[in-house]
């Protein structure tokens, strides 16, 4: 690869014609090529070609350029309109079972999420229901939900395990997850999140977690990410630092929940773990969010959670003037993040965490594929990666993150194939 784009005429070189299974023609293309992740100003950064031409070979991007010539399966001509990466979707619960729905009426009278989690509701109701289903049934629940994240956009998905809270159970969800990933045919990372609350009825609960259940997790899924929610009710800072000095020993890295009621000093210890990212956010002090700011570690908003309890939505906007890398993801999940739609959190994100939409888009793609750690194969139109993409409707990319709950996008490409031609 040369240039920040490739070399998008080496197709021509030699005398060679252009080959490619799909070209899309004229496009407004969002690049998002450059560094991985961005922070700060560059995060308004999307590195646009305003008309050029995208090329795929065998799932990948072959070239990016003007005026791309030669034999091509399918050419589409995209007049104008926007083409960008995928949108990734770095932070989900989307495998569970049972519903919640409930919990509506109980936020409505002015419980709280925590009464209810205290009151053996909420995560714990999740909990009940997915021990008692089948791994089966439960990769299907999860695929359906992968399609419909999918057709909303996302064309990586990130899921969380942490509605087992027991050995077996946690490597039930996991299961489950990589099943569903092949029924939706579409690229989901796991996560271990092990330690997502307490079963009370488990008296060894912690130790069995750290002990047994984090080495079991390491021996199936070696080079996982383990999780963890540090919240009050929930997983304290000494607890959840045990826990992921036991993962580091086995070769795990480590996400964390933290500061989304309460402020306990989880954003620090992450920072000296080395953590991947702190998600949440939302109740965090100016010192730790400059501290995560000044960190390699990324923050991880989830607006969608805010606007679902009614609560204080993250300092998104702070963040960013600090410095930090952000990506934003929608958290979807049975409590606190009842959409499945990243375009709806993005816009959310621009209202309510005070972000540009370009800092959105940034956050929903390369920003997000670095939290992965996947930002050399996803997350950018550039030479090389896998060619996940959305041709918006529009021929200005803010109407991603402008519309609510509407359908902004015309056409998707996941690993080069058109999945949802509706151009
Ligand atoms: O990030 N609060 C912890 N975990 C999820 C909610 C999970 C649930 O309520 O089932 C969150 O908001």
């Amino acid at each position: 690869m040369t240039g920040l784009y490739g070399d998008p005429l080496r197709r021509y070189r030699d005398g060679q014609p252009m080959n490619a299974d799909l070209v899309i023609q004229n496009a407004r293309v969002l690049t998002l090529a450059g560094d991985a992740p961005r922070r700060g100003d560059a995060m308004n950064d999307l590195a646009i070609l305003p008309q050029a031409d995208v090329a795929v070979m065998n799932g990948r991007i072959s070239a990016v350029g003007p005026d791309l010539a030669g034999d091509a399966g399918c050419r589409i001509d995209a007049a104008g309109r926007v083409l960008m990466p995928g949108l990734i979707d770095c932070h989900t619960h989307a495998c569970w079972a049972g519903v919640r729905y409930d919990e509506l009426d109980r936020l409505g009278r002015g419980e709280s999420y925590l009464d209810i989690l205290a009151a053996g509701g909420g995560i714990m109701a999740t909990v009940r229901a997915v021990r008692d289903a089948s791994v089966e049934r439960l990769a299907e629940l999860t695929a359906s939900r992968f399609a419909r994240m999918a057709s909303l956009g996302a064309t990586t998905i990130e899921c969380k395990s942490g509605y087992g809270l027991a050995t077996d159970a946690e490597l039930k969800m996991l299961r489950a997850i990589a099943g569903a990933e092949e029924m939706a045919s579409i690229r989901v990372i796991p996560t271990a999140l092990v330690a997502h609350a307490i079963d009370k009825d488990n008296p060894r609960f912690i130790d069995e977690t750290i002990e047994e259940t984090v080495p079991r997790v390491a021996e199936h899924f070696p080079g996982i990410c383990l999780d963890a929610y540090c919240e009050e009710g929930a997983w304290s800072v000494e607890q959840t630092v045990r826990l992921f000095e036991k993962g580091r020993s086995l070769g795990l890295p480590c996400r964390v929940h933290a500061d989304q009621f309460h402020s306990l000093g989880m954003v620090e210890a992450a920072i000296s773990l080395g953590a991947r990212s702190v998600d949440h956010l939302e109740a965090s002090t100016d010192d730790d969010l400059k501290r995560l700011a000044a960190s390699d570690t990324m923050g991880v908003m989830l607006p969608v959670s805010a606007f679902h309890l009614g609560d204080a939505h993250a300092p998104g906007r702070r963040f960013i003037d600090m410095g930090g890398a952000l990506a934003i993801a929608t958290n979807h999940n049975p409590g606190t993040g009842p959409s499945p739609s990243m375009p709806f959190t993005l816009a959310l994100a621009v209202k309510h965490l005070g972000v540009t939409p370009a800092e959105a888009i940034v956050a929903g793609t390369i920003n997000a594929a670095a939290v992965l750690h996947l930002q050399r194969e996803i997350g950018s139109i550039e030479v090389g990666k896998h060619a996940d993409m959305l041709l918006l409707h529009t021929t200005d990319e803010r109407q991603l993150v402008y519309e609510f709950a509407g359908d902004p996008i015309a056409m998707i490409i996941r690993s080069g194939e058109i999945v949802q031609p509706g151009f």
